[in-house]
């Protein structure tokens, strides 16, 4: 299985759009090894759309030479010098998202040029479609194109969950998939792609990721899809969510100048731990509940017997009681089994419960505990 985890890694586009070029994504190559992200488990060094020229030449797409004068192997061989990897962009329709060359029609030789170039990771996005042709199609010859490349490139579709795409994706050989529309730097934001996800999670894991978009921690409102930005409990409550999901880690801030607190959240080895179960199970929805709805409480299973249970307030008109019922993850109240809860943010022993778990959480902030069963 090539990808047997949510990738974890950073992409260009949140921060930079289409300004970007080598000395960017070499510079940021470096600081994640630097400071310390490869080591927190960050990988792939992903560049965006807006690295191509207009026009193909012979077929193939061609790399803008003002923005990489030395290619894209020269690139690839850096980023896999500094023991990470290489990701790049196209687009299933005949133009990317800024109206560049995309795929369409060229599925087979973009792939072959992608695994000569050394590329890891291709995200595949959805613009300028054409009407009359078939999604499915064409992410199928995508994946097939891949699948025989000669290199293994992990397949990152961006159709925005367009198609009932988490239906048939994982069967193509598909390995995460872009479930909404583009994320911008705020809490309505994150919020809405998160409870946008909760029905449909269940398909995620174990080799098939839901991709609720790239982070946009420590952004605080500036680059390309800054609106308005976040606080650091915000920005923190957004990592806890993306983390519990299961979600690909992909950040999209600027790396080399990346305040303490955003990297502190987007390093806290206890939520990366959690993203990073191996099981890669996806978590599942208890109650929707507490004005609007927006108190949400959840479960999901983990390695070794354990589970972690989740209550998130995403209101903003006060506190809200959550309730996690151990029945409702398997653990009937006549067992008598008692369990010991762990703070999923820090690691602090919580104490040893039994039939529940009951807490108060302000708006904005959430719980989420690690759970074993006493033995
Ligand atoms: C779409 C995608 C974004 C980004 C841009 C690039 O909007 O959803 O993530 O890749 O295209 O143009």
């Amino acid at each position: 299985m090539l990808l047997k985890k949510p990738p974890m890694g950073w992409n260009t586009w949140n921060t930079f759009g289409k300004d970007i070029n080598e000395k960017l994504i070499m510079e940021t190559a470096d600081a994640i090894v630097e400071k310390g992200y490869k080591d927190a488990g960050y990988e792939y060094v992903i560049i965006d759309d807006c690295w191509h020229l207009p026009e193909r030449a012979d077929g193939k797409q061609v790399p803008n030479p003002e923005k990489f004068p030395h290619g894209m192997k020269y690139l690839a061989d850096y980023i896999h010098s500094k023991g990470l990897k290489f990701g790049m962009y196209s687009c299933s329709g005949v133009m990317t998202c800024e109206n560049l060359p995309g795929s369409y029609g060229y599925e087979y030789i973009d792939a072959k040029q992608f695994a000569e170039w050394g590329v890891d990771y291709l995200k595949y996005d959805f613009c300028h479609f054409p009407k009359t042709a078939d999604a499915k199609m064409a992410y199928s010859t995508m994946a097939m194109a891949l699948r025989n490349c000669g290199r293994d490139i992990v397949f990152a579709a961006c159709n925005w969950g367009e198609c009932d795409s988490h239906l048939w994706m994982r069967s193509r050989g598909i390995n995460t998939y872009r479930s909404t529309g583009d994320i911008s730097d705020n809490k309505v934001s994150f919020c809405d792609i998160f409870e946008s996800q909760l029905e449909k999670i269940s398909l995620s894991g174990n080799g098939f990721f839901n991709d609720m978009d790239m982070l946009i921690v420590g952004m605080y409102g500036k680059g390309n899809v800054a609106l308005g930005g976040c606080s650091d409990e915000e920005y923190l409550l957004h990592f806890a969510l993306w983390s519990f999901m299961g979600s690909p880690l992909i950040i999209g801030g600027d790396i080399r100048n990346m305040g303490a607190v955003g990297k502190g959240i987007l390093q806290n080895r206890n939520l990366i731990a959690l993203n990073q179960d191996s099981d890669a199970l996806p978590p599942f929805l208890l109650g929707h509940d507490g004005g609007g709805g927006k108190l949400i409480t959840m479960a999901r299973m983990l390695s070794g017997g354990r589970f972690a249970v989740a209550i998130f307030n995403l209101g903003d008109d006060g506190w809200k009681k959550g309730s996690v019922l151990f029945n409702d993850i398997g653990i009937p109240i006549n067992s008598g089994i008692k369990v010991r809860l762990t703070d999923a943010l820090n690691g602090n022993e919580m104490g040893i419960y039994y039939d529940c778990y009951q807490e108060n959480i302000e708006p904005m902030k959430f719980r989420i505990a690690i759970g074993e069963i006493v033995k």
